[in-house]
């Protein structure tokens, strides 16, 4: 850098708020990058690089010709607020007002984040189960909240789903709990939560007057029989829940940015300020297409599940071939796995890293030509997922085959240490 640049380096540096210092870019995000840089197969971050149904393109086409160009009302277009009742009730059987119990937001990070900014104050208390999906991390931290930290355990040949210990659940509840933020079913883990666990933490919400804050963007990509429950759903909940949720898996449209947030009516009211003078609203045109992929028949969420089923098995058998231990996943399209039997070399420079999951994912990326996230950035002590790292299967056949041919080279290349 020239001296000038350096000056105006060290200016913008102190100019910068203490929350943004406070966390830095997305992982996930960065691998991507990182992944195209180096022309590697892209199992990093969650989107699928095969086409959207040509049913939903085409609905959005149409609204693009009948000239839905201007801003919708700012908490959502009506069809889409419509749809998304209907169908919240046909899935989850708990009835939602359009008019006062929705706002539409660009994809739910906006509909999580403008959630967050509606109900914490300063020094509010947030339960998060980790790992967790990274966004939450920055999202506690620009709304201000303090999060209490609860570990889920690897799934173990004693418990075959990923669990966490309810003592030490219920320890992290107190009378400063603004809310509990779930996903289910989960990312990274692949765990969806069940009706008992979801009592178990209705109890403690109820007791703490806390929310739920549940993030089910992976509903319908469920395995072996699970079944998803909203925690809306369970009795005493549908008070004191806000449900997020958006059109990104389930439809094949990451790049859309349309999501939405269910809540009571004051909740809603709070939501729908902030998103106002955050974003102002959702692409328009997307929101009326999104109206129509709402009213998708049964067998489009059928066939979404048996079509990721069958990448999911794919992607275990290519993983637990190439050496890593995998944790087979119930529902969502991640698998997570531990590389601890894993030798590489994490002393060349080129993948100097504080955790040995980091350099793993440098080395995977730049030497075998596949990408994955390391698993530090699902958890707040980076350590803590210092063994693990992240795969997705939302991918097509050929780039599985592709990523599946370059973990030959793991293989040959990297003894797996038996010992560790
Ligand atoms: C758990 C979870 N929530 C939210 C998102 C982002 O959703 P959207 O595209 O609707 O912002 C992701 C994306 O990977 C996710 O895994």
């Amino acid at each position: 850098m020239s001296s000038p640049e350096i000056k105006m380096a060290e200016i913008s540096r102190r100019m910068i708020s203490a929350k943004a210092e406070q966390f830095t870019e997305s992982v996930i995000r960065e691998m991507t990058r990182l992944a195209m840089k180096h022309n590697a197969v892209n199992l990093s971050q969650g989107f699928p690089d095969f086409a959207a149904p040509e049913e939903i393109k085409e609905a959005a086409r149409q609204a693009i010709s009948d000239d839905i160009n201007q801003y919708a009302i700012t908490w959502g277009a009506k069809p889409l607020r419509d749809a998304i009742v209907e169908k919240f009730e046909s899935t989850q059987a708990v009835k939602y007002d359009p008019e006062r119990e929705i706002t539409i937001c660009c994809g739910s990070t906006e509909a999580m984040m403008s959630a967050m900014m509606a109900i914490i104050n300063p020094g509010d208390e947030i339960v998060v189960f980790e790992p967790f999906y990274e966004n939450y991390g920055p999202d506690a931290i620009l709304s201000g909240a303090s999060p209490r930290f609860v570990r889920m355990q690897p799934p173990s040949p004693e418990n075959p789903d990923w669990s966490f210990d309810r003592d030490e659940l219920a320890a992290a509840f107190g009378t400063n709990t603004k809310a509990i933020i779930l996903n289910t079913p989960n990312n990274p883990t692949g765990k969806v939560f069940t009706r008992s666990e979801l009592e178990f933490i209705r109890d403690l919400c109820v007791r703490w007057n806390a929310y739920c804050v549940t993030d089910e963007i992976y509903e319908h990509i469920l395995y072996d029989g699970t079944e998803h429950i909203s925690m809306a759903r369970i009795e005493g909940m549908r008070e004191r829940t806000i449900v997020i949720n958006g059109m990104s898996k389930t439809y094949s449209v990451t790049g859309w940015r349309v999501g939405w947030a269910l809540a009571p009516p004051e909740t809603t009211q709070a939501i729908r300020k902030v998103h106002d003078f955050l974003t102002v609203g959702a692409a328009a045109p997307l929101q009326q297409a999104g109206a129509s992929a709402l009213r998708s028949p049964q067998a489009y969420y059928e066939n979404l599940a048996a079509t990721y089923v069958k990448k999911r098995e794919r992607l275990l058998r290519i993983l637990e071939a190439s050496g890593f231990t995998v944790y087979k996943p119930r529902g969502a399209y991640y698998i997570m796995t531990d590389i601890s039997r894993f030798r590489f070399p994490a002393d060349d420079p080129r993948f100097a890293s504080p955790t040995k999951d980091v350099a793993f994912a440098k080395y995977l990326v730049q030497e075998i030509g596949v990408g994955c996230v390391p698993g530090s950035s699902f958890y707040n002590d980076p350590q803590d997922g210092g063994t693990q790292v992240r795969f997705t299967f939302c991918k097509k056949e050929e780039t599985l085959s592709a990523a599946e041919a370059r973990l030959v080279k793991l293989r040959l290349r990297t003894p797996l240490d038996s010992i560790n």
